[in-house]
């Protein structure tokens, strides 16, 4: 409906009062508020004038009208929002909302943001109008490089600028990868257990979707050649399976890729937290031993940066190229420019490389500070097995099947784990609760929060 004089009388006067509209501000011409309220002249001639009467505001002719500088309000000003000393936010707001040992959020506490939001300023700043048109299709030239040689240089895939699309994050990199390399009927493999999303987007997207087994040593890829050879795409994450964080063997990640040169098939290879290792036995990617090009690595910001950037990136297979920018005009269309210079500039300034390096340290202590605090507090419940890295912990029950209500019992506790076996399709469940570990500060905190479920766990599982 549309504001009547009345209610654009009150609206500025209630702003006058309560200190948003200060004495001396400016306000619309008549013209202009008219134009953006759609309403009549006559309207906001009227509510003007009824302001200017009460003594709210003062017309100054060509100068425009604005807020009576000589207003004596007796009502109390608004309080000024508070001012931190430290431009960190407090994570206890953010964590009331989100929950403790939240899935995949890296750690909010050490993330540079003087840096970024000096980097996000710059940026902002050197915005031109030609910047205002359709960002390209394949991303950001100058991101695309900054990726390539990182991903060269630390994850050992050799890649050009041209291989790398930037994309929207995992979502978009699968339906993406789909339409470009997928028939509607070809067959498509996913691990099981498998990443929860994933699984719930596959299964509304594939018409043949599958599942291959996980063991101690990734992927079971014996059984997907023996029951789905004939395969068009296989979905893995060879670095660190997900959820079970254990790593594809050598000779596994050899057999994967030769099955899928002779038979004209797609790798997708998963790397979304493959920066985080803490082990020696560091394995190759399999891009990086993907000899024939079978491969499309993904990759994502979300970890190493913050989720909410929605920056994720793909490095393709030469022969595909076209294929992917064709579906890309029709399906991607690009992804915001600004966030993509920042981005930019974060990475070619080395800022990306320093953050990974005191993560990668920091989450090493974090781990192990909530592995022994569990194994301290859940000798009985939990099993945990050693895994080379990740951003999360499987604590593996060590008796019993109801993870599902043990989960829901902690995330009455605030703890937002998710039980296991609901990341399964089909094969084998093995129960227990996965959890991050990232945001946990101090081994105080992390003994105040598993403490918080123990009474009701032991309770749950019959142990008192
Ligand atoms: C297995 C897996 N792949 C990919 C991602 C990254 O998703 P996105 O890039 O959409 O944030 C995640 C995030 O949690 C994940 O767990």
């Amino acid at each position: 409906m549309k504001p009547g004089y009345q209610q654009i009388y009150a609206r500025y006067r209630d702003n006058i009062i309560s200190g948003v509209l200060k004495p001396g501000d400016r306000v619309p011409s008549i013209r202009v508020l008219a134009e953006e309220l759609k309403v009549a002249r006559k309207t906001v001639e009227t509510a003007y004038a009824v302001l200017i009467g009460e003594g709210y505001l003062t017309s100054h002719g060509a100068q425009g009208t604005r807020v009576n500088r000589d207003l004596v309000l007796n009502a109390a000003p608004r309080p000024a929002p508070p001012v931190a000393d430290d431009p960190l936010p407090s994570l206890t707001g953010i964590r009331d909302s989100l929950g403790y040992l939240e899935l995949g959020i890296p750690s909010l506490d050490s993330f540079p943001y003087k840096k970024w939001l000096l980097l996000a300023g710059k940026a902002v700043r050197a915005m031109r109008p030609e910047d205002m048109t359709l960002p390209p299709v394949m991303g950001y030239y100058p991101l695309r490089q900054a990726i390539a040689a990182y991903l060269t240089v630390s994850r050992g895939v050799a890649c050009t600028a041209e291989q790398v699309v930037i994309t929207g994050g995992y979502r978009s990199n699968l339906l993406w990868i789909l339409q470009a390399l997928a028939a509607t009927r070809d067959k498509v493999v996913f691990e099981d257990p498998g990443y929860f999303f994933g699984q719930k987007l596959l299964k509304r997207t594939v018409s043949r979707l599958h599942y291959a087994p996980v063991d101690e040593n990734g992927i079971n890829v014996d059984y997907l050649l023996q029951h789905h050879a004939d395969a068009r795409v296989v979905i893995t994450t060879p670095s660190h399976q997900s959820p079970l964080a254990v790593t594809l063997s050598l000779p596994r990640k050899q057999q994967l890729l030769d099955w899928a040169s002779q038979n004209d098939a797609w790798i997708v290879e998963d790397d979304y937290d493959g920066e985080f290792h803490y082990t020696r036995k560091v394995l190759p990617s399999l891009k990086s031993i993907d000899t024939h090009d079978r491969v499309i690595y993904v990759g994502t910001f979300s970890k190493t940066v913050m989720p909410s950037l929605r920056i994720g990136y793909m490095v393709l297979p030469v022969t595909t190229l076209n294929a992917f920018r064709e579906s890309g005009e029709i399906m991607a269309g690009g992804q915001p420019l600004l966030a993509q210079k920042i981005l930019t500039a974060f990475l070619a300034e080395g800022h990306f490389y320093k953050h990974l390096r005191k993560m990668r340290t920091l989450y090493q202590q974090r781990r192990t500070l909530v592995q022994t605090t569990l194994q301290a507090l859940y000798p009985d419940i939990f099993t945990l097995e050693q895994t080379d890295g990740g951003m999360h912990i499987v604590a593996y029950l060590r008796s019993g099947s109801c993870d599902v209500e043990l989960a829901a019992l902690w995330q009455q506790h605030q703890l937002n784990v998710s039980p296991l076996s609901s990341w399964y399709s089909q094969h084998n469940r093995r129960f227990g609760l996965i959890m991050g570990y990232t945001n946990v500060r101090s081994e105080a905190e992390a003994r105040a929060l598993l403490s918080k479920p123990r009474a009701a766990t032991l309770a749950l599982l019959g142990k008192v």
